[in-house]
């Protein structure tokens, strides 16, 4: 059966670029992206890989780790790595599973055998500290992903796992949020002390409470 929001992420053991990797122990208590490349040594893979490289430090501020999957073998990824790191001025600072087998693949239904057999989609699933699937998106394999709009869901997950709150249409981090709509105006005054614009009962604007 396909994974939904807030099933618990499926737990595996990998070859990856950086050693054999048992998916629960790696992600410890913090936050993981799993994201999948259709192939090795292919354009749009490359970049991606080089940008999430870039982006590292980013996901580590917010206490998430990066995984990549491919469904080619360790010594295709290990080559490919030096092209990315030369081609994409970076170094590929985290771990690329390989995925022969499609045992990964599979388990996270990223192979869609209407757009391939054998190569999986763009999929990225975000993993929270209970192990549970946060956020799912799925792309096409000619369609690059936007690994800033990811960190901003990364965002939006942790604002919204700790505060009443949701985010707004193209929110980012700073912009005022939603008061959810299962908190009465009665409880929102101690929970959110800097007041909140109502611009109707269920649409309840306020500044983003941790700041
Ligand atoms: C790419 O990464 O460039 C790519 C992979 C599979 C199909 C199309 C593009």
């Amino acid at each position: 059966m396909a994974i939904q929001l807030g099933d618990i992420a499926p737990d595996f053991t990998a070859d990856t670029t950086e050693g054999t990797v048992v998916f629960h122990e790696w992600l410890g208590d913090g936050w993981g992206v799993l994201f999948s490349h259709p192939k090795d040594f292919t354009p749009v893979c490359t970049t991606e890989l080089g940008t999430v490289a870039k982006l590292k430090d980013q996901f580590a501020r917010r206490n998430a780790k990066v995984i990549a999957v491919s469904v080619d073998p360790l010594e295709s990824h290990e080559s490919w790595i030096s092209d990315i790191n030369d081609t994409q001025h970076t170094k590929v600072n985290f771990p690329l599973i390989a995925d022969p087998d499609h045992k990964v693949a599979d388990l996270y239904g990223m192979i869609h055998p209407n757009a391939s057999d054998t190569t999986t989609v763009r999929s990225v699933f975000i993993i929270g500290p209970d192990k549970k699937v946060k956020l799912m998106i799925t792309y096409p394999a000619s369609t690059g992903r936007n690994f800033d709009e990811i960190l901003r869901t990364v965002d939006s997950l942790q604002l919204t796992a700790n505060y009443s709150v949701a985010t707004p249409a193209n929110w980012n981090n700073g912009d005022d949020v939603i008061i959810s709509p299962a908190v009465s105006d009665e409880a929102a005054k101690a929970k959110f002390p800097k007041g909140w614009d109502t611009q109707r009962p269920y649409l309840r604007v306020t500044p983003q409470p941790n700041l």
